[in-house]
């Protein structure tokens, strides 16, 4: 997957670009550009916002700001899906995670203070994508949490110790939640790890855990 990022902060994705899953595809399964609208500005000084007609707190992200990059990154808008990243968009779940990880190209956009100016979501945006109900402060985050989440889905991600397949919301667990993990010690204050992991019955296992994760995810 080749995946775009534009932001006012590019250097907030140092951390994530060199933590596991992440690391261990760039350059392979993912590449990754982190791209700042202020390279492609022609605005006096690097200014990429203004403040919004009609009054009001806060500035908006300019949609000459964002065609200028377009531009001179894609030539134009790209045919491939955009996504701005807004409290207002479509809510980000496992099955959004699992239809963007299967595209070969994305580019994501963010913004900060008020947002963008709407005719960035209307004209050059093909999707609006939410990481949840609330409102952050910047697009950073939620680039990098859909970032993750969409890199731990291509090919080589995972090492062979972690599980990508039987997790919460995977059709291996029928769109339903894990079941409980357990480690050493197998007592602790009178704590107790269920018997049928300790077993060494395989088959005991797997039912066990299935009906646990039906019990949980019931509720
Ligand atoms: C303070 S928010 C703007 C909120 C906007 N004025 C509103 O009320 O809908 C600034 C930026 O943070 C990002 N952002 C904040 N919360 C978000 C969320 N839940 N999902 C995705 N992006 C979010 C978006 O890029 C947004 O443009």
């Amino acid at each position: 997957m080749r995946l775009d990022v534009f932001t006012l902060v590019p250097h907030a994705f140092g951390w994530l670009t060199e933590q596991r899953p992440l690391a261990g595809i760039l350059g392979e399964e993912l590449e990754l550009r982190l791209l700042s609208y202020r390279d492609y500005t022609s605005l006096r000084a690097g200014q990429v916002d203004d403040e919004p007609y009609g009054g009001g707190a806060g500035l908006v992200l300019r949609v000459d700001v964002v065609a200028a990059a377009f531009d001179a990154v894609y030539g134009g808008v790209p045919e491939h899906r955009v996504l701005a990243l807004t409290p207002q968009g479509r809510q980000l779940t496992q099955e959004v995670v699992e239809e963007l990880a299967g595209e070969e190209r994305l580019t994501l956009l963010s913004s900060r203070s008020e947002g963008f100016d709407e005719r960035v979501v209307a004209h050059l945006a093909s999707d609006a994508i939410s990481i949840g109900p609330y409102v952050l402060s910047g697009g950073e985050l939620p680039a990098m949490v859909l970032l993750d989440a969409i890199a731990r889905r291509l090919p080589g991600a995972l090492g062979s110790e972690e599980s990508g397949l039987e997790e919460s919301f995977s059709a291996e667990l029928e769109g339903g939640l894990e079941y409980p993990h357990y480690t050493r010690p197998a007592e602790f204050r009178g704590w107790s790890v269920p018997d049928v992991l300790l077993s060494g019955d395989h088959g005991r296992i797997a039912e066990w855990r299935r009906e646990q994760s039906r019990a949980r995810t019931v509720h």
